[in-house]
C-alpha cells in the first residue's frame, strides 16, 4: 500500500477526490477499517463516550489517548493516524501544548494531532507546527466546548458566529495545518468554507460540498441505539446483530448445544 500523508490529503483536495474518514480507538477495530481503504483513521476523543461511557469528551486524559493511538497505529499499513489532544492538554499555554503533542507522537507513533479551536488557540498551533507535527483544526460543534455551548444544537447559524468561523479557517490554514474538521455548521457555510481555502474540510454533519467525511465508527456500524442525530447514516445494525449472536450463545450453552462433539479434545 502506499501510505497517505498530510500531502496526499490536499492532492485529494486540489484533484477533486473526497476525503474518507472514520474513528478507531483499538487494534481490532483498526484493522478492519484501514484494510477496508479508509484515507484517515481519527483517534478521536470520542473515546471518552464510545469506549469509557463517559457523558462528554472532558474526562479522557492524554495518557489513555496515547494508548487508544499507539493501538491503532501498530493496525495501520495505510491510513493516516490523527490523534485528538484531550481537553486540558493544550488549553493552558503553548508550552504545555507543544509537550502534549510530542509525548503523542514519541509515544502513540501517530502521524498528526487535532486540536479544537480557532483564534484561541493560535500559539499553541504554532508552536505544534513549528516543531514540525502535522495540525488538523476544529471548529463548529467543538465537543470539548459543551459546557460552554449548553447544548448539541448546529452551530454557527448566526451572521456573527460564521463569520468567526470562516475567519478562523483561514487563519488555520494561514499557520500551516493540513486540514480542517467542520462540525454540524450549515452546509452552507460549510460550503463557504472549502472553497475560501486550499486544505481540505473534512465535514461530519456538514452537508456534502465539503472535502471529505467522518464518522465515529460505533455510530456507523449502529452499536448503538440512542444516538441519532440527523447526519449520521447508519451502515449497519451491529447492536442488533450482535444481541442476537450473544443470546443464542447464552442460550446454546444453557441447553448444553455448545461445545458439540467436534468442538472439542
Ligand atoms: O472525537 C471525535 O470523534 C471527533 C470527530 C467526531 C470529528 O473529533
Ligand atoms: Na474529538
Amino acid at each position: 500500500y502506499k501510505r497517505i500523508t498530510t500531502r496526499s490529503l490536499i492532492e485529494m483536495k486540489s484533484q477533486g477526490e473526497k476525503i474518507s474518514m472514520l474513528t478507531a480507538y483499538d487494534y481490532t477495530m483498526a484493522k478492519i477499517v484501514d484494510s477496508a481503504g479508509i484515507d484517515v483513521i481519527l483517534v478521536g476523543d470520542s473515546a471518552s463516550n464510545v469506549m469509557a461511557g463517559h457523558e462528554t469528551t472532558l474526562p479522557i486524559t492524554l495518557d489513555q489517548m496515547i494508548y487508544h493511538a499507539s493501538s491503532v497505529v501498530r493496525a495501520i499499513n495505510r491510513a493516516l493516524v490523527v490523534v485528538d489532544l484531550p481537553f486540558g492538554s493544550y488549553q493552558s499555554d503553548s508550552k504545555e501544548a507543544l509537550r502534549s503533542a510530542i509525548r503523542i507522537m514519541k509515544e502513540s507513533g501517530g502521524h498528526a494531532v487535532k486540536l479544537e479551536g480557532g483564534s484561541e488557540i493560535k500559539d499553541s498551533i504554532k508552536k505544534i507546527l513549528n516543531a514540525g507535527i502535522p495540525v488538523m483544526g476544529h471548529l463548529g460543534l467543538t465537543p470539548q466546548s459543551i459546557y460552554k455551548f449548553g447544548t448539541y444544537n448546529v452551530r454557527a447559524k448566526e451572521n456573527a458566529e460564521a463569520e468567526k468561523l470562516i475567519e478562523d479557517a483561514i487563519m488555520l490554514e494561514k499557520l500551516g495545518c493540513f486540514a480542517l474538521v467542520c462540525e454540524k455548521i450549515p452546509a452552507e457555510l460549510a460550503k463557504r468554507v472549502a472553497e475560501s481555502i486550499s486544505i481540505p474540510v473534512i465535514g461530519i454533519g456538514a452537508g456534502s460540498d465539503v472535502d471529505g467525511q467522518v464518522l465515529v465508527i460505533h455510530d456507523m456500524l449502529g452499536m448503538n441505539n440512542e444516538f441519532s442525530p440527523r447526519f449520521l447514516r447508519r451502515y449497519l445494525n451491529l447492536y442488533d446483530q450482535m444481541t442476537a449472536a450473544i443470546s443464542q450463545y447464552v442460550s446454546d450453552v444453557k441447553s448444553v448445544d455448545f461445545p458439540n462433539a467436534g468442538e472439542q479434545y
